[in-house]
């Protein structure tokens, strides 16, 4: 595994096989503080590609808050130790001048009414930074397929739209979320939680699964979101952000009698950290099945 930290360095690295019958080449970007959930992206990638390539880079054009960004936690060898066993070629973990040389850049990519809403609408300016570095990663790693995690649902849809609207000819797979085995989201901001916050961010998982049982019961979606938010109201240390349900292809915001896919996001403050999490449900039977 070549761990690398410049983009002059990346682009000497050729891609996998020879000449014009090159192999694929997957990319999983991340901001580091690896666990489970990007281990997963990782091994996702590393079976169907034949090079893969992860990025460490805690980009500062994404957060909304400096504080948050002072306290992201990075341990780089920490990470490659992970990494290593995977089978993973090449790390790229460039320094913030080496991705932005000329300071905060002036062109941009927006993420257009996707700020409007949930994630959107909470961290203004935040799904601009996330398009504009993960755009500026696929040019700098030349991906064939890129990985991202389901957690970040409205992201992965950020992402789509981008690649869609903007012709970035890469491949864009969402890997399920990781949970802990009594149901919490792997985050890196987990390592945040006292003891005491994680028992109550456990709230999240279980709103989630609540409403999601109504689905599956045949309920509407008003009942799954009115179910979802008395979860929350029963934990009072815990304070959302938003609940609600998404389109999951425009992330527009449904609610009411709304019937098809959506996904079931929530997004709360735990002590001093902010969690999300969701979950892809169905409204109603699936197409050709009629109504009982
Ligand atoms: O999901 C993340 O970790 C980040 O938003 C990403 C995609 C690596 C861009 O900085």
């Amino acid at each position: 595994m070549r761990i690398v930290h410049t983009a002059v360095e990346l682009a000497e690295i050729e891609p996998a096989g020879s000449g014009k019958k090159h192999g694929r080449r997957a990319v999983v970007m991340t901001m580091g503080a690896l666990h489970e959930g990007h281990l997963a992206l990782v091994r996702a990638a590393r079976e169907a590609a034949d090079q893969v390539v992860v990025t460490v880079f805690v980009n500062p054009l994404q957060f909304d808050d400096d504080a948050d960004l002072e306290r992201y936690p990075r341990d780089l060898d920490a990470d490659a130790a992970l990494l290593e066993p995977l089978g993973v070629d090449v790390v790229y973990a460039p320094s913030v001048e080496d991705v932005y040389p000329g300071g905060a850049p002036i062109v941009t990519v927006s993420a257009g009414t996707i700020n409007d809403v949930f994630e959107g609408e909470h961290r203004p300016g935040h799904f601009d930074g996330v398009l504009t570095v993960v755009l500026k990663l696929m040019h700098l790693t030349r991906p064939d397929v890129a990985y991202f995690g389901q957690k970040d649902a409205q992201q992965v849809i950020a992402i789509r739209t981008m690649c869609r609207d903007l012709n970035v000819p890469v491949d864009i797979v969402a890997v399920p979320t990781v949970r802990d085995a009594d149901g919490l989201a792997l985050s890196s901001r987990n390592v945040q939680l006292s003891q005491a916050d994680r028992a109550d961010a456990l709230v999240l998982s279980r709103a989630l699964a609540e409403a999601e049982e109504v689905l599956a019961e045949g309920g509407p979606l008003s009942l799954a979101l009115t179910v979802a938010r008395a979860a929350f109201a029963e934990v009072p240390t815990v304070t959302p952000d938003y609940i609600g349900a998404m389109d999951p292809v425009s992330a527009v915001a449904v609610e009411g009698d709304y019937r098809g896919d959506v996904v079931i996001a929530v997004a709360a403050r735990v002590g001093g950290t902010r969690l999300i999490d969701n979950v892809i449900a169905r409204v109603g039977p699936r197409e050709g099945v009629a109504d009982a």
